[in-house]
């Protein structure tokens, strides 16, 4: 591997070392490129650009391949619990079984939300969309718990606060939208039985927890929770560089996360499957529209920026939905659905070209759905399993010690100098 590249402009030439990673992937280190050439680059999307170093998450897009510190997903999917690949993405190591009891316990003590917090959600309009709810929510903690002195406490404290209450703060939009009493955390249960608890436990119907849909969420959030330099944890990055606290940076992720683009897919996927399923499971029709450029139709949970092959994390779900379902007896027929849109586009020439597989978003919802979590709420559990990551990716640009201010630049294209017109000439 060569260990540097030359760039030849007006006649002189210049050379940029090149960076190779763990897995060889190779960069072109241009940190310097404009001081020396005067020039920048341009890369609408970031697809060719890469923003960081990171040793968090490994992902080959042509291989299908997703690790997390090293450990394959399907391991820590099959082995792991949420709470443990959390621990795993933020302190860079498996705990010791005594430090998984601690944590577990840090939970429990920060698993309420201040009382006061209650007067917010009642204030927002019963239809309002519990992403931006969560997002505002979770920038209003900074309110509620002024930042300790010391920073590695502060630091500690204020992971520990966000990973806990986040889940109960979900619960409770859940809960409030539906104009029904908030459900306290119990500390006998854990951190994913908990949440399906104060999701669905009710005064007339204790809700009876099913070890099923705990271990299917455990695997939907270990899934879920970390992607390397995505959209939203790109924005973590860039709005963390600023030195704001973390709550602001990660309510810019959440709202990052909330597009249909990104996080808000597997929302958007169950919607198409259900107006295909109105249209009469014309699924074929769906395709033809995905293909056709003049219209604006994508098909959701399909295609990635990064995976040209099948999204690793999609091959587990899609299992899972059959285990969950079958377990549980419950039949859905936009399962049935999805498998033959699924079949149908991988064998369509336009898809095959454009290497355009299933991604995290397109099974995800029919699991959401079994566990009776709304449509609505789906990108708030991708948001809650995606908080580790985001912690985790934040920390590892707060460790950086040549962490900087995140500030592209741009080729500008407007008019040249102009002078002011007053308003009697125009
Ligand atoms: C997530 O980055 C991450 O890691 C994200 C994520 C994570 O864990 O953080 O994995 C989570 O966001 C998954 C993606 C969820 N989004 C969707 O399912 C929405 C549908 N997918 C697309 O909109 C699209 O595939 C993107 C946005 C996901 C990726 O698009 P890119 O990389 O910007 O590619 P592109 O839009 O330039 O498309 C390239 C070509 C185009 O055709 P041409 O103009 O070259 O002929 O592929 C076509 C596109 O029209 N294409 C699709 C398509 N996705 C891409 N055509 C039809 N349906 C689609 N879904």
């Amino acid at each position: 591997m060569s260990e540097n590249v030359k760039i030849v402009f007006e006649g002189k030439t210049y050379e940029f070392p090149v960076i190779v990673g763990t897995e060889g992937e190779t960069a072109i280190d241009i940190s310097n490129l404009r001081q020396m050439t005067g020039l920048i680059t341009l890369d609408p999307g970031y697809a060719n650009t890469g923003s960081c170093s990171s040793s968090i998450t490994f992902m080959d897009g042509e291989k299908g391949i997703l690790r997390y510190r090293g450990i394959p997903v399907e391991q820590l999917a099959e082995h792991s619990s949420f709470i443990e690949t959390a621990y795993l993405l933020i302190n860079d190591r498996l705990p010791a079984k005594e430090e998984l009891n601690q944590v577990s316990v840090l939970f429990n003590d920060q698993s309420l939300v201040h009382e006061d917090m209650q007067n917010f959600y009642n204030n927002f309009p019963r239809a309002s969309h519990p992403m931006g709810i969560l997002s505002s929510m979770v920038n209003a903690l900074r309110s509620f718990y002024p930042e300790l002195q010391i920073i590695e406490e502060e630091i500690n404290i204020t992971v520990t606060r966000l990973l806990s209450k986040v889940r109960t703060m979900a619960a409770m939009s859940h809960k409030i939208s539906r104009g029904h009493k908030v459900v306290y955390p119990r500390p006998d249960y854990k951190y994913c039985a908990n949440f399906l608890h104060m999701m669905f436990d009710t005064p007339v119907r204790p809700y009876q927890i099913n070890e099923t849909l705990v271990k299917a969420l455990e695997v939907f959030w270990i899934l879920h929770a970390d992607h390397e330099q995505n959209c939203s944890t790109s924005t973590v990055r860039l709005v963390g560089s600023g030195r704001v606290n973390l709550y602001a940076a990660i309510s810019a992720g959440i709202a990052a996360l909330w597009g249909p683009l990104h996080g808000g897919a597997n929302q958007a996927v169950i919607e198409m499957l259900t107006d295909i399923q109105n249209d009469g499971g014309n699924y074929q029709r769906a395709i033809d529209r995905a293909k056709d450029k003049k219209d604006s139709f994508r098909l959701m949970g399909f295609g990635h920026r990064v995976y040209k092959a099948y999204d690793p994390r999609a091959k587990i779900l899609k299992k899972m939905c059959d285990n969950v379902l079958d377990e549980l007896y419950i039949t859905d027929p936009l399962l049935d659905l999805a498998k033959k849109l699924e079949e149908a586009a991988l064998t369509d020439d336009y898809f095959i070209e454009h290497n355009l597989y299933p991604n995290v978003d397109f099974y995800s919802g029919i699991i959401l759905r079994a566990m009776g979590i709304p449509t609505n709420m789906f990108t708030v559990m991708f948001a809650i399993g995606r908080l580790p990551g985001w912690i985790a990716q934040w920390k590892e640009s707060v460790d950086d010690p040549k962490w900087k201010l995140g500030r592209p630049r741009q080729i500008y294209t407007g008019p040249k100098e102009t002078r002011y017109i007053p308003i009697d000439e125009r």
